[in-house]
């Protein structure tokens, strides 16, 4: 089973992939978890490229194919070759993340989608995307660190992302209307406004265990 786990930053989404890490390795499965970017040496270069602001200034399609080059170095190295053992991958982060921050907030959509379809040859099972108020997930990212080059676009940027993936999750054959190769999405929304870190894992692992008796 593959599971993506998205949501704006400051979410709470890292927490979430750790919770549900522990809660398959308790169950004795096999759990394999990802990051993107990142995951592999060579993404993890991209991700420093991607996230410092002492790097130069990227323009919307040279982010854009960095952001999936590393997807695809990881679907290849990792993803694939755990699936294929029979392993559960966890990623923080697929590419809805793509189709929200760089398609819908940097208006760079059906270039995103061509991109995709033309590209990733494996896809989530499920999304759970945590849904928060991008002002409370900005807030919460600020208290912890320095905002990093993609977190300083500002307040708007994120709420844009926010009605990103609220279309997803309300349109979830979008992407599939768009091109064929590309599949209907199965989204599990955690409104997770007013909820603690552990009422989201209690939220996520109730959806992943209906998910498993289907
Ligand atoms: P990260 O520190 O992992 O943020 P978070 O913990 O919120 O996931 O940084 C990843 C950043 O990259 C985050 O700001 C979202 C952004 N991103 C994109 O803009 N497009 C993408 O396709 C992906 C995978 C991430």
């Amino acid at each position: 089973m593959f599971i993506a786990i998205e949501g704006v930053d400051g979410s709470g989404k890292s927490t979430l992939v750790e919770h549900l890490q522990s809660h398959y390795i308790k169950q004795n499965k096999e759990v394999v978890v990802v990051r993107e970017p990142g995951g592999t040496e060579l993404g993890e270069t991209l991700r420093d490229i991607l996230k410092s602001p002492n790097t130069e200034t990227l323009t919307k399609d040279t982010e854009i194919l960095l952001f999936i080059s590393s997807r695809l170095h990881l679907i290849e190295h990792v993803i694939k070759p755990a699936l294929a053992r029979g392993a559960i991958v966890i990623a923080d982060r697929f590419y809805l993340s793509t189709v929200t921050y760089q398609g819908i907030g940097l208006d760079r959509l059906p270039f995103v989608m061509t991109l995709l379809a033309d590209t990733i040859t494996v896809h989530p099972d499920h999304h759970i995307w945590i849904d928060v108020e991008a002002e409370t997930a900005l807030q919460r990212r600020k208290k912890v660190n320095k905002l990093d080059k993609i977190e300083s676009r500002g307040i708007d940027y994120f709420k844009t992302i926010r009605v990103g993936f609220n279309m997803l999750f309300n349109s979830p054959r979008m992407l599939n209307d768009f091109n064929s190769k590309l599949p209907v999405l199965n989204i599990h929304r955690i409104d997770a406004d007013t909820l603690t870190l552990s009422e989201i894992r209690d939220c996520a692992i109730r959806i992943l265990n209906q998910i498993e008796k289907i």
